[in-house]
Parts: structure tokens; C-alpha cells; sequence
């Protein structure tokens, strides 16, 4: 766990992901990025379009799977998380279209595309590094309190408090927030090789301290950090506040 100003932050945790991409192309020939959505990895997506730029990471070699991707938005909607990541991601890391996947919300069998993102994150041979924030309420993707460690990716309902959070992106208007999602689940989270999650101000501090310091318990999603092998937290003071 490192707690720096949040300039800085966003610099470490670059640090921490482009070593994990370079690691994968020094013994693969390739990388994969798990891509996390919301305010949380925005600087540090910044942070790593200048590494990228820098010639640090040859953005074709890599390959970049979402969290998650909510369901009952029609596609190409502007808060949908695959149009999200070209904004908030490929301007800065230039991924091609192709080679960035989330899990398919318009296939009109869930369960299906559920599994179809499974076995692609598996053919491109798991992630590498996958970036991570924090729900205030401890959710990690949208796996709600409550959601089992060994789940996959599946669909899932959103929590009151998610949607709430989430109204901020959807013009302050809680109805127009999806009921629904696809997301990895915890187990899908797990496993990738490394762990990079990033946090900053007060509204995390509460789920950091019971992820990071409580018992390891599904009342805590993100408490799977501690079980975690390679798991990087980096916080801003306002977040590490509780721990
Ligand atoms: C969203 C996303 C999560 C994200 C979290 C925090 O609902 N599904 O992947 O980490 O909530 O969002 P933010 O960084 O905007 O606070």
C-alpha cells in the first residue's frame, strides 16, 4: 500500500503497470490490460499514455479486456463503459479497436456472453495487469457486497448505492442509471497475474480500511486484495485516512 498526493499517485501506479506490461512482453511477445472504468484511473491512464509515448510500452502488443459493462444501454451510448474507455483510455493509450473486449451486453443471452468473455480473456492467455478502483461501498467491478469469491463473470444487479454513485455520470439522474451489468466476477479478478488498484478522497476511505484492514468476507469484495499475490494499492491521504 502507498499513500502519496494524488499527482503522484497516478505516476506510481504507471509505474507499477508498465513493469507488469513490459514483464509480459519480455516473456510473451505481448501484453493484456484489465481496463477498470470511472474517475478513479483517469490520471493514471494519463500517466501511462506518456510511458506509452516515452516508447516505454508498444501499444500494439497489447490487448485490453473491461471490468465491466452495464446492461439495458443502447450500444454506442456515450456512458456505455466501451465507449467510456475510448474516451478515457485509447485518446491517451492508443489500443486498437479491436484488440479492447468487454463483455457484450446485446447479444440477448447474458449467460452466453458471459461465458464467450471468459473463454476470451482465456485465449489471450489471462490478463497481466489489471487496474482496478473501488466501489464506496467495497464493490470491486460491479461485484455488490455480498457477491461470492469464486464467481465469474456473469449478470448482475446493481446495488442502490451503486446507482446513486453512478447518477453523477448519467446528468445526476438516478433513473437513467442501468439496473443491470455484466462483470467479471471475483474470480475473474483474481486472476490476473497483478493487481494495480488506485483511490483517492474520503468517499473511499471507509471501504479501503474494512478491503485492506477487515477480515477477508464477501461483505467486503474488494477484501480479496488481501488474498492476492501481486496487489498494489496506491491512495491519496484523503482515501488512506481510515487504514
Ligand atoms: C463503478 C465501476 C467500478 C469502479 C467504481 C468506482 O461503478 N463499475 O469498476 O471502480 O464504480 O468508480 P469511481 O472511480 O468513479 O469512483
Amino acid at each position: 500500500v502507498l499513500v502519496v498526493p494524488e499527482e503522484q499517485a497516478a505516476h506510481l501506479a504507471a509505474d507499477a503497470v508498465t513493469a507488469a506490461l513490459q514483464r509480459a512482453v519480455a516473456e510473451r511477445g505481448r501484453a493484456v490490460l484489465g481496463i477498470a472504468t470511472g474517475g478513479s484511473p483517469l490520471r493514471l491512464y494519463r500517466a501511462l499514455g506518456e510511458r506509452v509515448r516515452a516508447g516505454e510500452v508498444d501499444a500494439s502488443l497489447l490487448q485490453g479486456f473491461l471490468l465491466d459493462e452495464y446492461v439495458g444501454l443502447p450500444a454506442g451510448h456515450a456512458e456505455s463503459y466501451r465507449e467510456v474507455v475510448r474516451r478515457d483510455l485509447q485518446v491517451h493509450v492508443p489500443l486498437a479497436d479491436h484488440a479492447v473486449l468487454g463483455p457484450d451486453p446485446h447479444t440477448g443471452d447474458h449467460a452466453a456472453a458471459a461465458l464467450a468473455y471468459e473463454e476470451a480473456i482465456a485465449a489471450a492467455g489471462g490478463v497481466d495487469v489489471q487496474v482496478l478502483g473501488i466501489g464506496g461501498n467495497g464493490h470491486l467491478a460491479f461485484n455488490e457486497p455480498g457477491s461470492p469469491f469464486d464467481s465469474r463473470t456473469r449478470l448482475v444487479e446493481l446495488a442502490p448505492r451503486t446507482r446513486e454513485d453512478n447518477a453523477r455520470y448519467f446528468g445526476g439522474d438516478v433513473s437513467a442509471v442501468p439496473v443491470a451489468a455484466l462483470t467479471q466476477g471475483l474470480a475473474t479478478i483474481a486472476a490476473a497475474r497483478e493487481l494495480v488498484l488506485v483511490a483517492s478522497g474520503a468517499a473511499k476511505a471507509q471501504a479501503l480500511a474494512a478491503a485492506l484492514e477487515g477480515p477477508v468476507d464477501v461483505a467486503c469484495p474488494a477484501s480479496l486484495l488481501q488474498l492476492h499475490p501481486r496487489a498494489t494499492v496506491v491512495l491519496d491521504p484523503a482515501a488512506a485516512s481510515l487504514l
